[in-house]
């Protein structure tokens, strides 16, 4: 049966789309909507057409699944828009749930738009490195103007129905089911004798167009790597300055352009990887998730901090406690000075900044965690002292709550013995500012209950975060990665490299910071005590030279950004070079009989850093760490600032070439030895590389 059926009652055409859940814009949604079309355009009897979506939204979106599929391409869904929009008799969209993509498209073409309240209205192609490629760039500026139309597409931002009302782009908003909507509204219009309205035969409505269009251009142009803001520009200037067909095909040719570029292929792989990133191996639809009224944060500060304004963000009742009276002032204002400057900027209504600080409440005893469903600890980073939490925080909790641990590099499994309740215990890595990071690494215990996973991932998406579920090691996904990033600066600082030349190498690859620059960030004491504590724990190579910078640094009292100097000398947030940092690197070369050179090109630093990245995520697939080569791209975009139009660690490596990376592997091990097996191969890695296979031919376990 069609997904889109034609009937009329009291002389109303009417086209309902019922392609569940989100009735995005497919194939068969096409010939479906073509059909039925049809129906009402042999029906002369019928003075209106009304379109709408049962469900729980109309049109959400085109099918991105659906893009390579060649019958569904962007001229087949111009022609039956253009179709809708050049009928005789008016048309009436009624729209409810997210209008997104195509079906905002879709909305556009028809003459009137009518909406249920809450609906939200939207372009966002752009963060697909795409544009709108079904008459969005054409007939938007003609309803709104240069400014606004620039302002949806170039940010993707989804507008709310009253501000979607009072821009124009929906003509009613109103309570009630999206049928009776659209009829109520179409019986208006026909009273009122039913005037034609097409938007392609519209000019834009007065205002400074050249003006937000020169704009625009400008600052797309200091984005090359996102080549759809500069197109969409141009596309509107079509759409103000040119007839509508020149400028559909324009909009056409932008999009055919756009559409298999690499950017736009990393980013679609993004959008699928985080989708896929929530389902879980073994664990099975039918679990289901727990409810989580009440969170306790054990621990106040800069994470414990953070991590309680992301519950009363999403209006949980959140219990703050740290043992220190000190520490938990601190972690007190912090949450105070963040709302109060997000009231300052307009951000937030004071009311709302109060209403959230209500749900907080804070104590020295930890007897006060004893009613949470949910209970995090975010303690130092000190095994010892995380135990001893651990196994009071087995005693103090309710039965059935569940504990977890922000630990960023500590054995979960031995946090969870320690409870004496290990399947209620999981791991949260929240990414600091926590309140702001979108990653959240939940860490899979050997004995985590299925259910006490399923309820910390829908946690996860009801407080804005992108959950990524990781194994038990060393700094799980992102960390134990971003080692051998780290490893690999460390000794380029010791032959020689500078680190604004190291920074500079990777920065130009769009990440957003290089590692000094990052580690100075973090403060280079907290890095240091990882390492320290990764020794203790005996997990380092026998290398003495291993990550020697960082914890000279922190010897010398160079805590980075925070003390002044790090890897650079610091006047306010501005980095300076500084000699002084590149003399104790030298020192150390020297002490650990590394030879300093001058010839150090961006290429090598870029082939050390990310290439040893790429085989230690290989390592982490090969060992069930990670579930999908997918999720680790999802981890380095979401929490380590990857640049999103390079898709990903992984993904880059496949578009460099899986063999390429293996000879360059090689390469190093050849040229600078692999007396620690630093340079060792992934057999996974090997073997993909060998059989011309990407990390889709692996299916997760
Ligand atoms: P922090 O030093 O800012 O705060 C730790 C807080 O814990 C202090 O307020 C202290 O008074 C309190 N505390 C210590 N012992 C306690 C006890 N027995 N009972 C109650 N409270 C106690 O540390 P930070 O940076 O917030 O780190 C906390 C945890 O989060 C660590 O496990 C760290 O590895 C992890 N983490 C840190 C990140 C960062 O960028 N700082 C990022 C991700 C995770």
């Amino acid at each position: 049966m069609s997904n889109v059926t034609f009937h009329s009652a009291d002389g109303i055409g009417r086209i309902c789309i019922s392609h569940p859940p989100l009735n995005l814009f497919s194939h068969s949604l096409l010939t479906g909507l073509s059909a039925a079309l049809a129906q009402f355009e042999a029906d002369a009897s019928l003075p209106l057409l009304l379109i709408y979506c049962e469900g729980q939204s109309f049109v959400a979106g085109a099918d991105i699944a659906e893009f390579n599929n060649p019958a569904f391409s962007a001229e087949a869904i111009n022609a039956l828009l253009n179709r809708i929009e050049a009928q005789t008799r008016p048309v009436v969209v009624a729209l409810h749930g997210t209008v997104l993509g195509a079906g905002m498209e879709l909305a556009l073409a028809c003459h009137y738009r009518v909406a249920q309240q809450g609906t939200r209205l939207g372009l966002p192609e752009v963060k697909l490195g795409i544009l709108p490629g079904a008459g969005g760039t054409q007939r938007l500026p003609r309803l709104v103007g240069a400014t606004l139309a620039l302002d949806l597409m170039l940010s993707g931002r989804p507008v709310p129905a009253q501000e979607a009302l009072a821009s124009g782009i929906v003509d009613a908003v109103e309570e009630g089911e999206p049928l009776a909507l659209g009829l109520a509204f179409g019986r208006q219009l026909l009273a009122k004798g039913g005037q034609l309205r097409r938007l392609s035969a519209q000019t834009a409505p007065p205002g400074e167009h050249s003006q937000a269009i020169a704009s625009a251009l400008e600052a797309a142009r200091k984005s090359p790597q996102y080549p759809a803001k500069e197109a969409i520009v141009q596309c509107v200037q079509q759409a103000l300055t040119a007839d509508f067909a020149s400028g559909a095909r324009a909009e056409a040719d932008a999009f055919k352009r756009l559409l298999p570029s690499a950017q736009s292929r990393a980013l679609r792989h993004l959008f699928f990887a985080q989708r896929r990133s929530r389902q879980i191996p073994g664990l099975e639809r039918q679990v289901p998730a727990g409810k989580i009224e009440q969170v306790g944060i054990l621990g106040a500060g800069t994470m414990g901090s953070g991590i309680a304004m992301c519950f009363l963000n999403a209006g949980i009742r959140t219990v703050l406690v740290d043992a220190a009276a000190a520490g938990l002032e601190r972690g007190l204002q912090l949450i105070r000075s963040t709302y109060e400057a997000q009231v300052a900027k307009g951000r937030m209504a004071a009311e709302q900044a109060s209403a959230r600080l209500a749900l907080l409440t804070t104590s020295l005893d930890d007897q006060a965690l004893a009613p949470c469903d949910l209970v995090i600890e975010a303690v130092f980073e000190d095994m010892a002292l995380k135990l001893q939490v651990c196994r009071r925080l087995g005693e103090v909790c309710k039965p059935g709550a569940i504990i977890a641990s922000n630990t960023s590099t500590l054995d979960v499994d031995a946090l969870a013995q320690a409870t004496g309740r290990p399947t209620d215990v999981v791991g949260m890595h929240f990414f600091s500012p926590a309140n702001i990071m979108r990653l959240l690494e939940v860490v899979r215990g050997a004995q985590t209950a299925p259910q006490v996973l399923k309820t910390v991932i829908d946690l996860a998406g009801k407080i804005g975060k992108t959950p990524v579920v990781s194994g038990v090691c060393f700094g799980f996904i992102g960390n134990r990665m971003a080692e051998v990033y780290l490893r690999e600066a460390e000794f380029l600082l010791m032959e020689g490299a500078s680190p604004a030349q190291i920074d500079e190498a990777v920065q130009a690859l769009g990440l957003a910071m290089g590692p000094c620059r990052m580690l100075d960030m973090a403060g280079l004491d907290v890095g240091a005590k990882t390492v320290i504590e990764c020794d203790k724990a005996g997990g380092l190579p026998p290398d003495a030279s291993y990550r020697a910078v960082v914890r000279k640094m922190f010897e010398l009292g160079r805590f980075g950004q925070k003390s002044g100097l790090g890897y650079y000398r610091y006047e306010g947030r501005q980095a300076l070079p500084d000699p002084e940092a590149g003399r104790i690197a030298a020192e150390l070369a020297q002490a650990h009989g590394i030879a300093q050179r001058s010839d150090i090109a961006a290429q090598e630093i870029v082939e050390r850093l990310l290439y040893s990245m790429v085989n230690e995520g290989c390592k982490i697939l090969d060992e069930g760490i990670a579930y999908r080569a997918s999720d680790i791209d999802v981890v380095w975009a979401a929490g380590y600032g990857f640049p999103d139009f390079r898709g990903g660690p992984m993904f880059m490596a496949e578009e460099i070439g899986l063999a390429q990376i293996v000879e360059r592997l090689e390469h190093q091990a050849t040229t600078r030895g692999n007396r620690y097996g630093y340079w060792t191969v992934s057999p996974l890695l090997q073997r993909l590389a060998a059989q011309r296979q990407g990390f889709d031919s692996l299916q997760a376990a």
